[in-house]
């Protein structure tokens, strides 16, 4: 039975090195792709304050299409040309957007969400999807929040058995030499 632990948000940095070390344990040595994503999103949404959706986009290779998740059902399939979500995916950059009505093209999913982070997942050089939060609370993401999900998200894609890449690069294949 998973007992959860209630953080100190006090530190975001020792929170989110507590919370690192509970994903780590709590995925252990399954690989399954939906299973790893269903717990670290489940987890997240417990551990964090003041979010109304936390999950996974995944990449089918064409767009982003809903994976698992915590919080209102939301849009299926986002385009890479879309929203922060699709902004992410193709910068393969993080992106932490303190006002959504600000941010051109932003999707709202959840009419609640003001502002939002979004960190893009990339293993074996390809590109896998995203892991998106939102929240009520306009500011609520700050660099601290980027850096510690960032961390998140490496510790689920390692933990991850990969299908073959939808983009045809082979999460098996060495990068090129340079
Ligand atoms: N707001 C996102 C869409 C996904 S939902 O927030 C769950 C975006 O602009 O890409």
């Amino acid at each position: 039975m998973f007992s959860p632990t209630t953080f100190d948000w006090t530190d975001k940095r020792v929170a989110y090195d507590a919370l690192v070390h509970d994903l780590t344990h709590l995925l252990g040595d399954e690989r399954d792709l939906v299973a790893n994503a269903s717990q670290a999103a489940a987890l997240v949404w417990h551990a964090l304050p003041d979010l109304n959706w936390a999950g996974f986009y995944f990449f089918d290779g064409a767009e982003l299409v809903v994976g698992p998740f915590q919080g209102l059902p939301a849009c299926t399939r986002i385009a890479l040309t879309r929203g922060v979500c699709g902004a992410a995916a193709s910068r393969r950059e993080s992106i932490v957007v303190p006002d959504v009505h600000a941010f051109p093209g932003h999707i709202a999913c959840d009419s609640r969400s003001r502002s939002e982070l979004v960190v893009p997942i990339v293993a074996g050089g390809a590109l896998r999807g995203v892991f998106d939060m939102d929240s009520p609370t306009p500011g609520r993401f700050d660099d601290a929040d980027r850096f510690g999900v960032e961390r998140l998200v490496a510790v689920f894609s390692a933990a991850t058995a990969w299908p073959p890449s939808p983009d045809g690069a082979s999460s098996l294949r060495r990068p090129p030499s340079p």
